[in-house]
């Protein structure tokens, strides 16, 4: 069995394509269509994605498309927002969208309406959310809660968080977040350091119930409230718990009143807006935490019901494959010009490469093109002074992905337009670059005239919206998530399953066994991996402070 994918019409009439307009200069392209900017921008949901800094023309957008219809896109994103199970590998629906349905719709899996389903957690989240933003809902020894720890990692840690510093200018400047992941024990000892255990409540937050790093800290969570307080029975007043295993949060101590559930058909990394978004509906409240929810759904209705060309998920999808599979670009740089997303990219991260790092088709072959680009990225300014050199004048090509908004937060509005005013330039200097003889015009001397010219035709997206608002920061989410999954539908992958992660973690048990063992046990690693075990016991145990 082999990938049809590079064997498909549409997939060479687009090779032949780009031997066509591959050498084009950006420059070219804008000098010979003055309304570039225009054919190549496309709205949704009060979000404007700018796309003529890519290296296309409408050709490559019509070649894509077809690219996607006979990839079947429109074919599976019905199947998507059906239910049915697109997640081959576990034979499992990936219904996000089902979580930011408006309550009256119906989304049937397995026989249950699972919209009302969502609806019952989002109202005792919201009842939960009321009582502890009142001071109602108080702590073991009577004093309301100040302080919310959210334990969990991966899904159940990258979207609370970005959503939380995404959101913090609507958050209530009187609670306390913080957000412990590492399984390394300083996370959790940094987080609590100055927290009174009387005023702090512990979210648990793990689909399965299972992850190593989120049991173990809220275990180390749960013996420093026992500790403070001094009864066991605080844990029922300091520890709510979310989880698709009730099973298993009983059995940690926590009580199905305190429990919010999530259901098998999220992906973690898809769940910010279940119930694993509770720190985030503590931070907002209920109302805004709806209106992101109907931002996300926004979006949702547009990639539903708008037309392959006009679609701003499947045009910044499709704009991915044709960069990571026809410029060779292995990378997306994702640089927000909005400090609040400073950890967008992070979060993002998560959702591209653990959906669409995959070396084989859901069939099982092994591709013979490549998948998921790297992503990363940093807030800008900052990026500018770091690593932008290498996305200007490296020989490699980075596609960026600008985020901008129309109006600051803050009451700066100067810095806001010195913010925006660097994004714009950014993407103008990297689109269109400086030619020699532009350099030596500026009186550069010969020998600096190479060093100080940018070859340009570095593409990038820009996004624009109005205002960075929990609407506005679902729309963006809901636009992300789809586009990963345009992309995954044109690679023929399964973007809704993890495996990779596994034998990392099954080795990890093995290698903890030999770590805490009183005695060295026999090892029969390679050589690298049993002398690292070796070294690090004989450090572990070695008597006095090193140096
Ligand atoms: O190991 C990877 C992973 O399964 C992610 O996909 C997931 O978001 C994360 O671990 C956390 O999982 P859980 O919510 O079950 O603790």
């Amino acid at each position: 069995m082999s990938p049809e994918l590079t064997r498909r019409p549409e997939w060479q009439a687009l090779r032949r394509h780009f031997t066509q307009i591959g050498p084009l200069h950006l420059r070219t392209l804008f000098a010979t269509d003055p309304a570039r900017a225009g054919r190549f921008t496309a709205e949704a949901a009060g979000l404007c994605l700018d796309y003529s800094r890519q290296r296309i023309t409408t050709d490559t957008r019509r070649l894509l498309c077809e690219l996607a219809e006979a990839c079947a896109l429109p074919r599976l994103m019905a199947a998507m927002f059906r239910g049915d199970p697109i997640n081959t590998t576990e034979h499992r629906a990936a219904l996000h969208v089902a979580l930011r349905a408006p309550a009256g719709e119906r989304i049937v899996v397995d026989g249950r309406n699972v919209v009302a389903d969502v609806h019952a957690v989002l109202e005792r989240m919201e009842a939960f959310a009321n009582q502890l933003r009142s001071g109602n809902w108080t702590g073991y020894t009577g004093k309301p809660i100040r302080n919310i720890v959210s334990i969990g990692i991966g899904g159940s840690d990258l979207g609370p968080v970005m959503a939380y510093e995404a959101l913090r200018a609507y958050s209530r400047h009187d609670l306390r977040f913080r957000f412990v992941s590492n399984v390394d024990g300083t996370d959790l000892t940094e987080a609590l350091r100055d927290l009174d255990a009387a005023e702090t409540l512990f979210i648990v937050c793990s689909k399965t119930f299972t992850t190593q790093e989120t049991i173990s800290n809220a275990r180390a969570a749960r013996d420093w409230c026992v500790a403070a307080l001094g009864f066991e029975a605080a844990v029922a007043r300091h520890f709510v718990a979310v989880s698709a295993d009730t099973g298993r949060v009983a059995a940690f101590g926590i009580a199905p009143e305190h429990t919010f559930g999530l259901w098998d058909w999220v992906g973690g990394r898809y769940s910010m807006d279940s119930a694993i978004g509770l720190s985030t509906l503590l931070a907002i409240g209920p109302a805004a935490f709806r209106d992101m929810l109907a931002g996300m759904h926004a979006m949702d209705v547009h990639f539903r019901d708008t037309p392959l060309d006009h679609n701003l998920p499947v045009l910044m999808g499709l704009l991915a494959v044709w960069n990571n599979n026809f410029l060779d670009a292995a990378t997306v740089a994702v640089l927000p010009y909005e400090q609040y997303l400073k950890r967008f990219p992070a979060y993002l991260q998560q959702l591209a490469m653990e959906s669409n790092g995959k070396h084989v088709t859901v069939d099982g072959a092994r591709v013979d093109y490549a998948t998921g680009p790297i992503y990363w990225g940093e807030p800008g300014t900052n990026g500018q002074h770091s690593f932008h050199q290498l996305i200007h004048q490296g020989t490699r090509i980075v596609p960026c992905d600008f985020i901008g908004f129309g109006q600051p937060l803050n009451p700066q509005a100067v810095q806001h337009d010195l913010l925006i005013a660097n994004m714009i330039a950014q993407g103008e200097a990297l689109a269109f670059g400086r030619n020699a003889d532009e350099v030596r015009a500026d009186g550069t001397p010969e020998a600096l005239v190479a060093h100080r010219g940018f070859e340009g035709n570095r593409p990038s997206n820009t996004l624009l919206a109005a205002r960075l608002t929990p609407w506005s920061l679902g729309t963006l989410i809901a636009l992300y998530e789809h586009s990963v999954f345009v992309q995954g539908v044109i690679w023929n992958i399964d973007s809704f399953d993890q495996w990779g992660v596994e034998l990392g973690k099954q080795l990890a048990g093995t290698t903890f066994a030999e770590l805490t063992a009183d005695t060295l046990p026999e090892l029969a690693h390679d050589s690298s991996t049993n002398a690292l075990i070796r070294r690090y016991r004989q450090l572990r145990d070695a008597p006095g402070p090193q140096r």
